[in-house]
């Protein structure tokens, strides 16, 4: 299972790259804006800054909603860097952007996937990751984690290459039943992901170790 680290917060990538487990980055207009950038420049060198720190997939967003649109703006992200992958919303006209992209060797997130039907035109057009978002369905009393589930029979079925990117992730357990109905990658926070290192009996049998060894180097003076 690929983690990626859902953020345009370049500490918090560093941090995540630090520990040796990140696989990529997803970013979204949201999480842009969070971080005070704006402006086509800015956003292009936002994006470079990403990927010179993270070797793996990064996930930049068209802004446009419009084919041409979304084509002039997602050659130029892919242009950017090697490891662009251009992040596109399944609308009809993402749709049609998915199929372009693909026919050309652009790698694509088909993001705001919201059900399996969604999933399987994603995939038709060639989508590189789809992004069911399951935490903003969790947040509407939906079931978030049976979305993956059903589009990882889906996929099965048909042999489509395109990976199932679990994405509005929020914390460990999350994560945690992606890995086990076989998700192929989680993006999430930092928060989650250090999350997994915890556990209480793991604190306190360092503790004991680490006691105990003093206790003994101190016998032994
Ligand atoms: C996916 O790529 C999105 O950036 C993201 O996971 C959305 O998460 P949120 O629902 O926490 O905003």
């Amino acid at each position: 299972m690929k983690f990626f680290i859902d953020t345009a917060n370049l500490d918090q990538i560093r941090e995540a790259a630090a520990l040796g487990v990140l696989d990529g980055v997803t970013t979204n207009p949201s999480l842009m804006a969070k971080e005070g950038i704006s402006g086509k420049e800015a956003v292009l060198n936002h994006y470079r800054a990403i990927c010179e720190i993270v070797d793996g997939d990064v996930s930049a967003e068209v802004i446009a909603t419009d084919f041409e649109g979304m084509v002039r703006e997602g050659e130029v992200l892919a242009a950017l860097h090697k490891n662009i992958v251009v992040k596109v919303p399944i609308i009809e006209d993402g749709l049609k952007a998915l199929r372009h992209f693909s026919d050309r060797g652009i790698r694509t997130n088909c993001t705001l996937i919201f059900s399996a039907g969604q999933a399987l035109l994603a995939a038709k057009a060639g989508a590189t990751y789809v992004s069911p978002f399951i935490g903003r369905l969790d947040d509407i009393s939906t079931d978030g984690l049976a979305l993956i589930e059903q589009i990882r029979v889906i996929y099965d079925n048909y042999d489509f290459e395109t990976e199932i990117l679990a994405a509005s992730v929020r914390h460990t357990m999350h994560i945690l039943h992606c890995a086990e109905i076989g998700a192929d990658v989680m993006t999430g926070p930092l928060s989650a992901i250090k999350g997994l290192l915890k556990h209480p009996l793991t604190d306190s049998g360092l503790a004991t170790f680490l006691a105990d060894h003093k206790k003994a180097a101190q016998a032994v003076a």
